[in-house]
C-alpha cells in the first residue's frame, strides 16, 4: 500500500523513502489529560518522593480541556494515525457504575479524530486503574478478569462504533517489573511471584478483550502493545552474564509474548482453563525504546553507549532485532506502538528519528505503522513532568505547545513519503548522541 509514488532521486542517499509504513504520535490518558480522576497514579503521586520532581498528573498536558487544539495540531503534525488512551478510572469511577458524560467526552474526541481524517488506535489499559480497583488488589483479585470484562463491554458499547483498532493492554511486563518487582511504581511490591501472576493476568485479561472485541466488531484489529528490548551481556564472553541475557529476555518478554499471542503459557505461568491456544492478535504491537546490558544478572547500560537524557541506550538496529524476532514468532503485520526519546533540547531526536525510520525501511518487515512516543511533552510517571519525550514542546505553566524541530521533521516525513536528501541536511545533519561518559 504506497500512500504516494515516491521518486527514486528525491530519496536519494542519505535519504531514504518510507512507502509502506504509515506514521502516527502516541499519548496515554493518565499522561496527558490532567485532572483529579481517582486513580492509583493520583493517589501513588501524592505520596512524598514518589516522583522525582513531586509533579502529580492532575496538571499534564490539559488535554483533557484542549481536544480540540490537540487534535487541530495533529492536523498541523500530517498524522493519520493517533494513538490514545481511555482511563477507566474516568468512565467507571465505582464499581459498575460507569459515566455517561466521560463517555460523550471520547466520543466527541473519536468523531473529531475522524472528522480530520485521524485514525484512531486506542488502548484500554495504560499503567492506571481506578482507585477501587486497586484497593482491591487490581489483577491479583480473583474478580478481576470479570471486572476488567465488563469495562471493556462497556467501552464497547458506548465507543465501538468509532473505534476499529484496539490496543487491550499496555506494556504488562513494565506493569509487572516497576509495581511488583523493583517496586518504584504502584502499588511498590516486591514479589516475583506476585509479578508473575499479574501478567498471567494480564495476557488472560488480553485474550478474553481480544474475543469480546472481535463479537462485536469482526472487522477490528486489536492487540497488545508489548515492551520489547534487546538482552545483551554485558561481557560477551562473560557466560553468567550470557545467562542471565538470556533468563531475563525468557522471564521479560519471551514467555509474556507467547501466551498473549497465541495463548500458549509456559512456565512460570500456568496454562488457565479457559485458553486454548489460539490466535489473539492482528498486529504484533512493539513498544521499543533501548538495549539491557546484563552484568551480574543485572540490568545496566553498555560502556560508552550512546544515551538519551535518562540515560536509556540509543540503539536504532535493536528496534529491527526485536521485530525480526516477533515475526518470526508471530507472523503478520507489525505496528511499533511507541519509539521515541527523553532529549529536553531536541539537540538528537531529529537523528533519532532517522535512524529508527530507516532501520525500518531497509527491514523489509512487515512494519505498518510507527507511532513516535510522544505527541507532547507530558507526565512521564515516576519522572514527572522532568522528561521530555515530544515531538511539541509543553510549556507546564502555560500549557503553550511550541513544536520543536524533531516535530517539523516528522511533519516533514509525513508528508512526503520518506526522508529527502535535503530533508536530512536541514534537520539531521551534524547531530551527535550524547554518549555514556564511562
Ligand atoms: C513506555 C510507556 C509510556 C512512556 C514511555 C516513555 O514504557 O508505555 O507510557 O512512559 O515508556
Amino acid at each position: 500500500m504506497f500512500h504516494r509514488t515516491p521518486h527514486a532521486d528525491e530519496f536519494a542517499e542519505p535519504g531514504f523513502a518510507l512507502p509502506t509504513c504509515a506514521l502516527g504520535v502516541a499519548t496515554a490518558a493518565t499522561q496527558i489529560e490532567g485532572g483529579h480522576a481517582d486513580t492509583t497514579w493520583h493517589r501513588w503521586a501524592a505520596e512524598p518522593g514518589r516522583i522525582a520532581d513531586h509533579s502529580t498528573p492532575a496538571r499534564a498536558a490539559d488535554h483533557w480541556n484542549r481536544v480540540a487544539q490537540d487534535t487541530a495540531l495533529l492536523g498541523e503534525l500530517g498524522v493519520k494515525h493517533y494513538r490514545m488512551g481511555l482511563e477507566w478510572a474516568r468512565l467507571e469511577p465505582r464499581p459498575g457504575e460507569f459515566d455517561a458524560a466521560a463517555f460523550a467526552h471520547y466520543r466527541a474526541e473519536l468523531q473529531g479524530l475522524r472528522a480530520a481524517g485521524i485514525e484512531p488506535l486506542v488502548t484500554l489499559h495504560h499503567f492506571n486503574n481506578p482507585g477501587w480497583f486497586e484497593e482491591i488488589g487490581g489483577f491479583t483479585h480473583h474478580h478481576a478478569l470479570t471486572v476488567f470484562d465488563r469495562y471493556v463491554a462497556a467501552v464497547l458499547e458506548n465507543l465501538g462504533d468509532l473505534v476499529d483498532e484496539w490496543i487491550t493492554i499496555n506494556e504488562p511486563n513494565i506493569y509487572a517489573v516497576k509495581g511488583f518487582i523493583e517496586g518504584v511504581w504502584p502499588p511498590g511490591h516486591r514479589s516475583p511471584g506476585q509479578a508473575v501472576a499479574v501478567m498471567q493476568a494480564m495476557a488472560t485479561a488480553h485474550i478474553r478483550s481480544y474475543r469480546a472485541i472481535h463479537r462485536a466488531n469482526p472487522n477490528a484489529r486489536v492487540g497488545v502493545a508489548n515492551h520489547l528490548r534487546v538482552f545483551a551481556p554485558a561481557v560477551s564472553w562473560n557466560p553468567l552474564d550470557r545467562l542471565g541475557a538470556r533468563a531475563g529476555e525468557y522471564l521479560f518478554q519471551t514467555a509474556v509474548v507467547r501466551a498473549m499471542s497465541v495463548g500458549r503459557f509456559l512456565a512460570p505461568f500456568v496454562q488457565p482453563d479457559e485458553v486454548d491456544p489460539g490466535r489473539y492478535y492482528d498486529f504484533q504491537g512493539i513498544n521499543y525504546y533501548s538495549r539491557s546490558a546484563i552484568r551480574n544478572f543485572a540490568d545496566t547500560t553498555a560502556r560508552k553507549a550512546s544515551v538519551n537524557d535518562l540515560g536509556w541506550e540509543i540503539r536504532p538496529q535493536g528496534l529491527v532485532e526485536v521485530a525480526r524476532w516477533v515475526h518470526t514468532a508471530y507472523p503478520g503485520p507489525i505496528y511499533v506502538t511507541e519509539n521515541g526519546t527523553a532529549d529536553a533540547a531536541d539537540s538528537f531526536r531529529p537523528l533519532f528519528l532517522y535512524d529508527h525510520l530507516r532501520a525500518i525501511a531497509e527491514s523489509g518487515l512487515p512494519i505498518e505503522r510507527y507511532y513516535h512516543w510522544c505527541f507532547t511533552d507530558n507526565w512521564e510517571w515516576a519522572e514527572g513532568e522532568s522528561a521530555r519525550f515530544g515531538l511539541v514542546a509543553l510549556d507546564f505553566e502555560s500549557q503553550q505547545r511550541t513544536v520543536r524541530d524533531s516535530g517539523r521533521f516528522f511533519a516533514d516525513i509525513a508528508a512526503r513519503g520518506g526522508v529527502t536528501a535535503e530533508s536530512f541536511q536541514r534537520f539531521v545533519a551534524g547531530r551527535t548522541y550524547p554518549r555514556q561518559r564511562r
